[in-house]
């Protein structure tokens, strides 16, 4: 089993990498820590709770609420691109508090207590990851890996032509994060996320003909983003975050990574966030490993099975 914490800005993938990481008999979720991005962040604790319960596992993981701003830049969100992150579903939620320990003293408490069984999967802007190695520098070598969802590997952003959203948002977290020495592996927007595993309509169509709760969550949640990226020109819903679990979870999942020395632009006019993601030629020592091929298919089949587990709802 993997012991693992997920820090999250909880919208739509970011639930389905929650699944992922509460459903998959491999994982051990030891604790879901939240961080400043996508929505409103109180929307995003909620929309933690509502994927617990739809794991049918509310009560049973901790939800600790971290930084609810990025280290020095006013917060920007992706609602334009995830509406509340759910496609409006909700539920009474009275009783599902969130634990009273910070999440950036959780992460470091969990990686602490048996140095080097902890991995981290931070699929939101990186804030509560760098507060955690400023607070204690033995929080990186402390980890067993941490699993980045951000940046892209010389190639389109999304947020803005030269930046991923995570990184865009807290550009001075994941440039101390890459400074950092943690036992970094990077799951790129371009090209793993948009390029090579976009769920198109037949995929969507096969998951949506499950039936099962997990299904009609998924289909529920992803609806957003699957009208922003029409009218952006992807055909499909793309799946960085739960992408990035299921990489840790199922290392059979790669088809290749390579090291790089991975910096992240906070100065420039046009490229806040923009990941410089430099190789051989450059002469820099790799600091991190970036994910360049996965296999798509074998992902495709791996949440389509999930998800068709008989879970019922808390
Ligand atoms: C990342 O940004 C967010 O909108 C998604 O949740 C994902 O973590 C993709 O750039
Ligand atoms: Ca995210």
């Amino acid at each position: 089993n993997v012991p693992l914490v997920v820090d999250t800005d909880t919208a739509q993938d970011d639930c389905v990498a929650l699944l992922a990481a509460l459903l998959d008999p491999r994982a051990d979720l030891r604790a879901i820590t939240m961080v400043a991005g996508n929505v409103g962040f109180d929307r995003q604790v909620r929309n933690a709770f509502l994927t617990l319960n739809a794991a049918g596992r509310l009560g049973e993981v901790p939800v600790h609420l971290g930084c609810r701003r990025p280290l020095v830049r006013p917060w920007e969100s992706a609602e334009n691109v995830h509406g509340d992150g759910v496609g409006g579903l909700d539920m009474d939620l009275t009783g599902c508090a969130p634990e009273e320990e910070h999440a950036v003293d959780a992460l470091v408490r969990l990686a602490a207590q048996r140095p080097g069984e902890l991995s981290v999967v931070a699929i939101g802007p990186l804030t509560n990851i760098a507060m955690a190695a400023a607070k204690d520098p033995d929080f990186p070598r402390n980890l067993r890996a941490l699993y980045v969802m951000g940046g892209s590997n010389n190639g389109r952003g999304n947020i803005t032509a030269a930046a991923e959203f995570n990184f865009y948002v807290d550009p001075e977290a994941a440039k101390t994060v890459f400074a950092a020495g943690f036992p970094v592996t990077v799951v790129p927007w371009d090209p793993v996320t948009l390029r090579q595993a976009v769920f198109g309509t037949e995929r969507l169509a096969e998951i949506s003909a499950l039936g099962t709760p997990l299904a009609g969550f998924f289909t529920r949640v992803c609806a957003a983003t699957l009208e922003f990226d029409r009218r952006v020109g992807i055909e499909g819903t793309t799946h960085p975050d739960s992408l990035t679990v299921a990489l840790l979870l199922r290392p059979e999942l790669l088809r290749r990574a390579a090291g790089y020395h991975v910096d992240v632009e906070t100065a420039g006019e046009l490229t806040r966030g923009y990941a410089a993601m430099s190789w051989g030629v450059h002469g820099r020592a790799a600091n991190a490993a970036v994910v360049e091929e996965v296999d798509a298919a074998g992902f495709f089949g791996y949440l389509r099975d999930l998800l068709a587990r008989p879970v019922v709802p808390s």
